[in-house]
């Protein structure tokens, strides 16, 4: 189909499809994909939640601007876009998760976040960025011991990209940033490292909110992340309304519900790594600690997806009855239990879409928090205009008298 559909179009058409997947630096199949993507989210057919296009500014959204900085494949902006949210650039360096970005949206992000100049960064109502957790994560920290390297800001590369994400705010001057990161942010290096984060960010004059946000209300996957809401004390002053979401319902999904009834056989473990992981548990039982792999219940939620999960897939083992080898999830199942609709395609390897997912953000969870940062902003706008939304000149008091 898609080489009939090649062959039939117009030659024009077929140059423009050359010279734009070249410039993108993506291939034909791709590009073409990505714009029947974009055709398709415009068009009649149900959104990528089952609701209008984000395009359609729904009722309670609000079209604002924002920026998706160290994007992976588009979290943020798929929770931010389902509020009325346009996004007006990307960055993202890693090749493949701008491809997955790019089949998704038709954009090409930008790359390295450290050789955008502020300036070139187009205006915008919020900042949005997912930045790099392993120079905070416990597993990024003592995998950085155990090489020797220093850790948090000390990071001679990765810990400085929050101070670029801290010069384009001060360049920029967004209204609303809304930061995501680990759990353990808060606590890493006695909790000096949330200190400075915390103290550069009110420096800059932002009003700061937080909280860790189990995403296990929105989908079946314990999954905590820390999400900041920050407001510039200049246009909201020192007391902006905000508060976060409460989750829909208690879990409202089982983890059963995101299996495929059946998957390749290549996604059950082999004998060899599963008697590997069985060891491996017992060795540390014994040693009276907890780790080990995690058998999950399907009427329950799963533990947290890591991007390491191509490796073994240890931490989230969906079992298959007596006397048959667990199996891991299939990147398809990976992307539902992060909240990604199947809708949208995956592009890359098996190894590179683990990573991705379990890198990602719950585009749920975000679509709440957004829904409360539109509802600012709405106030925001309503109260500056002395509580009326189009300001109208008043009546003259002299004009009032003269009726009565
Ligand atoms: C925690 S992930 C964010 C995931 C994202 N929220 C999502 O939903 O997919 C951080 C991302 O920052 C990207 N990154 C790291 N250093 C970068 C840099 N210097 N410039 C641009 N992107 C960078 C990584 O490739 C990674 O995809």
């Amino acid at each position: 189909m898609p080489q009939l559909l090649i062959r039939d179009i117009p030659a024009e058409m077929k140059d423009w499809i050359d010279e734009t997947s070249h410039s993108q630096r993506t291939s034909q199949k791709d590009f073409v994909l990505s714009v029947l993507m974009k055709a398709w989210k415009l068009g009649p057919s149900p959104s990528l939640f089952d609701r209008p296009a984000a395009d359609s500014v729904q009722i309670g959204g609000l079209p604002f601007t924002f920026v998706d900085l160290f994007a992976g494949i588009g979290g943020m902006r798929l929770g931010l876009e389902r509020n009325g949210g346009r996004c007006v650039f990307t960055s993202e360096w890693d090749k493949n998760a701008q491809k997955t970005y790019n089949a998704w949206f038709g954009d090409m992000p930008e790359g390295d976040i450290r050789q955008i100049n502020p300036t070139d960064i187009p205006e915008h109502d919020v900042l949005a960025a997912g930045f790099p957790c392993q120079p905070f994560s416990i597993a990024g920290v003592s995998k950085k011991r155990s090489l020797g390297r220093e850790h948090g800001f000390k990071d001679a590369t990765q810990g400085t990209l929050f101070f670029h994400l801290a010069e384009i705010i001060e360049v920029k001057r967004p209204p609303v940033v809304l930061l995501e990161n680990v759990k353990n942010l808060r606590s890493h290096d006695k909790g000096q490292t949330w200190t400075v984060i915390r103290r550069t960010l009110e420096n800059l004059d932002y009003v700061l909110f937080d909280r860790i946000i189990d995403a296990a209300g929105w989908v079946p996957q314990h999954r905590e992340r820390i999400f900041i809401v920050g407001f510039d004390r200049r246009v909201f002053g020192s007391a902006p309304v905000f508060s976060y979401p409460e989750p829909p319902s208690k879990t409202i999904r089982r983890f059963r519900d995101i299996l495929d009834p059946s998957t390749n056989a290549k996604y059950t473990l082999t004998d060899h790594l599963w008697k590997y992981l069985q060891n491996y548990a017992a060795k540390h039982k014994a040693r009276g600690n907890g780790f080990g792999f995690g058998m999950t219940d399907l009427n329950g939620i799963s533990r947290t997806l890591s991007a390491r999960y191509h490796k073994d897939g240890s931490e989230i083992l969906i079992p298959q009855g007596p006397g048959c080898n667990p199996r891991r999830l299939s990147p398809r199942e990976a992307a539902r239990l992060m909240g990604f609709p199947d809708e949208l395609p995956i592009v890359v390897s098996d190894t590179q879409a683990y990573r991705q997912f379990g890198n990602a953000v719950v585009p749920l969870v975000v679509d709440a928090i957004g829904k409360e940062i539109a509802r600012a902003l709405t106030r925001y706008l309503a109260t500056r205009a002395n509580g009326c939304l189009i300001k109208r000149s008043g009546v003259p008091r002299s004009k009032i008298h003269a009726v009565r």
